[in-house]
């Protein structure tokens, strides 16, 4: 029988730096935004669909520009994905896939449907939205695109500050469009790796995509 879908949420707004969210907001400005094509493997967007827009930033600029999320995704946000899984945990080696920030600008960008490849995943929400931009999870793992997903799911609405760790590898998830055409949706995404299922599972697809890795 497929798990029931679950997920784990620390408030961490006491931990983070001063002026945390005007920082992240400067840096989600000058994201990469465009139209990305739909993701090898991993995708679970109707066949219709070649690319989805959004922004992103990459994670040399995460480190550059935010030092102290590089910082706390190997050190304090680290310890409290142990504490969620009750299982050792480790960051991402390769730097290019540690943290990243995902931006949804405006009511035309959402984030792509898909599952994920790690066994961890860890979202720092940077927004609020009362209402738009809701993460949204199926219940059903063969769930194959955002209509399928939105008939049976989890919906976690982003609260600034909060920290959820989850492990969606069968359960297909996307992120919602905004309902307010002057939002901007924030999200911090780290992917953590275990003993059990480490760092070297990576579809090496996604690294050929992404990076141009041969
Ligand atoms: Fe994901």
């Amino acid at each position: 029988m497929q798990a029931r879908f679950r997920w784990t949420t620390f408030d961490v707004t006491g931990s983070l730096p001063p002026g945390w969210q005007q920082e992240i907001a400067a840096v989600a400005a000058d994201a990469d935004f465009r139209e990305f094509p739909r993701t090898p493997v991993l995708s679970r967007e109707a066949p219709s669909v070649d690319s989805i827009p959004r922004g992103r930033v990459h994670a040399d600029q995460v480190r550059d520009r935010l030092p102290w999320l590089y910082e706390a995704y190997r050190g304090e946000f680290l310890e409290l994905a142990g504490e969620a899984v009750q299982e050792s945990v480790l960051p991402a080696r390769d730097d290019r896939y540690g943290v990243v920030l995902n931006v949804q600008q405006g009511t035309s960008m959402r984030f792509e449907c898909h599952v994920d490849s790690n066994p961890l995943t860890g979202l720092l929400f940077c927004t609020d939205h009362p209402v738009g931009g809701e993460l949204v999870f199926a219940h059903d793992a063969t769930a194959a695109d955002i209509d399928a997903v939105e008939r049976d799911c989890s919906v976690i609405r982003p609260h600034a500050g909060h920290l959820i760790f989850f492990d969606a590898r069968g359960h297909p998830h996307y992120a919602r469009p905004l309902t307010a055409a002057s939002g901007m949706r924030i999200v911090a995404v780290m992917n953590f790796y275990t003993e059990s299922f480490p760092e070297s599972t990576r579809p090496s697809e996604l690294n050929r995509h992404l990076y141009g890795d041969r």
